[in-house]
């Protein structure tokens, strides 16, 4: 599988600026922010920060795999029942929007292990 994965992320490297940061900036950061919000930026957010996002994630998917193949899922297919976010999170915002046709399952799947890589983790550092 890593295998597969690293061969379709070299592929699209070689012909697009399809980097995982940049395919996530595209895809997904229209809603999700990256950064903590100020509080005057609050009042328009759209949906949860992405960092808020995967801790959930991570709290409620033990491991990478689970973790990855949620969100990799949860793009395509949300619904109420699956959501790992707290309620409130659903009720300020709305159920997420399914992204079908807006990105490829291997796209999903490239931003899924990028974001559990780099956001929402307990430990050192990388908590962004
Ligand atoms: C049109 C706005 C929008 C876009 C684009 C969007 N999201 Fe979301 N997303 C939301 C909203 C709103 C929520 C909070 C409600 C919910 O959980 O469904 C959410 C929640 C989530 C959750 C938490 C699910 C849970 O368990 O509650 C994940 C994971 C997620 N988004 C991933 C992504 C990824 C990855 C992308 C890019 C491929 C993306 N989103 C693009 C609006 C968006």
């Amino acid at each position: 599988m890593k295998t597969i994965i690293l061969l379709i992320t070299l592929y699209l490297c070689s012909h697009a600026d399809t980097r995982p940061s940049t395919l996530f900036e595209q895809k997904c950061s229209i809603c999700h922010m990256q950064q903590r919000p100020h509080a005057d930026l609050m009042e328009t957010m759209v949906a949860p920060p992405i960092m808020g996002v995967m801790k959930h994630v991570k709290e409620a998917k033990p491991t990478r795999n689970e973790a990855v193949a949620f969100v990799a899922d949860y793009v395509f297919n949300p619904t109420r029942d699956k959501a790992v976010c707290q309620p409130q999170a659903i009720q300020r915002f709305g159920l997420m929007p399914s992204q079908k046709g807006n990105l490829t399952k291997e796209e999903a799947l490239i931003i899924a292990e990028y974001l559990y890589d780099n956001f929402g983790s307990r430990g050192m550092g990388r908590n962004r």
